[in-house]
C-alpha cells in the first residue's frame, strides 16, 4: 500500500484509520529519516487506540515508553540512541512483541535482527522540497 499525506492532519487521520488494523501482539516498524513523521504517526495511532496520556517527545525519551490503550498495552520504542542491538535483549524487548502488547518502533533498523518475521513495516518519506508537509507512506 502506498499513498500521499499532504499535511500533518492527513497523517493523523491516516494513523487513526490504520489503528483499526492493530491487534495485540503486532509489531510495527516505523522507518524514515529524522523529522519524517514517525512520532506524529505513532502518537496519533496511540490516541486512536485509547491512550490518553501520550507524552510529548522530550530529551529524556527512553528507549521504551509504556502506555495503556483500551484493549491493549502499547510500547513506543525509539532505538535511535542504541549503541548495540544486544542492549535490546537485555532490556527485554521480546516481552513487548507479544500480546497484550502492541509494539511501535522508531529506527527499527538499529536492531533489525530483533524484529519478528511478521513485523508490519511502515515507511515515511519526505518527497518534495516544494511541499514540506507532504509525505509518502508505504506499508508492507
Ligand atoms: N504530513 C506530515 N506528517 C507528519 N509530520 C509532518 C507532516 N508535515 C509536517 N510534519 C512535521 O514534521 C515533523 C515530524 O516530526 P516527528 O517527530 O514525528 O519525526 P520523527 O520521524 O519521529 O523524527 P525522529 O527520527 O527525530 O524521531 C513534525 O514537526 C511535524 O509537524
Ligand atoms: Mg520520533
Amino acid at each position: 500500500m502506498r499513498r500521499y499525506l499532504n499535511s500533518e492532519a492527513e497523517t493523523v487521520d491516516f494513523a487513526s484509520e490504520f489503528a483499526k488494523r492493530i491487534k495485540p501482539g503486532m509489531v510495527c516498524a516505523l522507518h524514515g529519516d529524522l523529522g519524517a513523521g514517525k512520532s506524529v504517526f505513532a502518537r496519533a495511532l496511540m490516541r486512536a487506540l485509547g491512550v490518553r496520556d501520550v507524552a510529548m517527545p522530550s530529551p529524556t525519551f527512553a528507549i521504551i515508553q509504556e502506555y495503556e490503550g483500551r484493549n491493549c498495552r502499547i510500547a513506543h520504542m525509539d532505538w535511535y540512541r542504541l549503541s548495540d542491538p544486544d542492549e535490546l535483549e537485555a532490556i527485554g524487548v521480546r516481552e513487548y512483541m507479544q500480546p497484550p502488547w502492541v509494539c511501535l518502533i522508531e529506527w527499527p533498523e538499529r536492531g533489525a535482527e530483533l524484529l519478528p518475521p511478521d513485523t508490519v513495516h511502515i515507511h515515511l518519506h519526505c518527497t518534495d522540497v516544494h511541499h514540506p508537509e507532504r509525505r509518502r507512506i508505504e506499508i508492507d
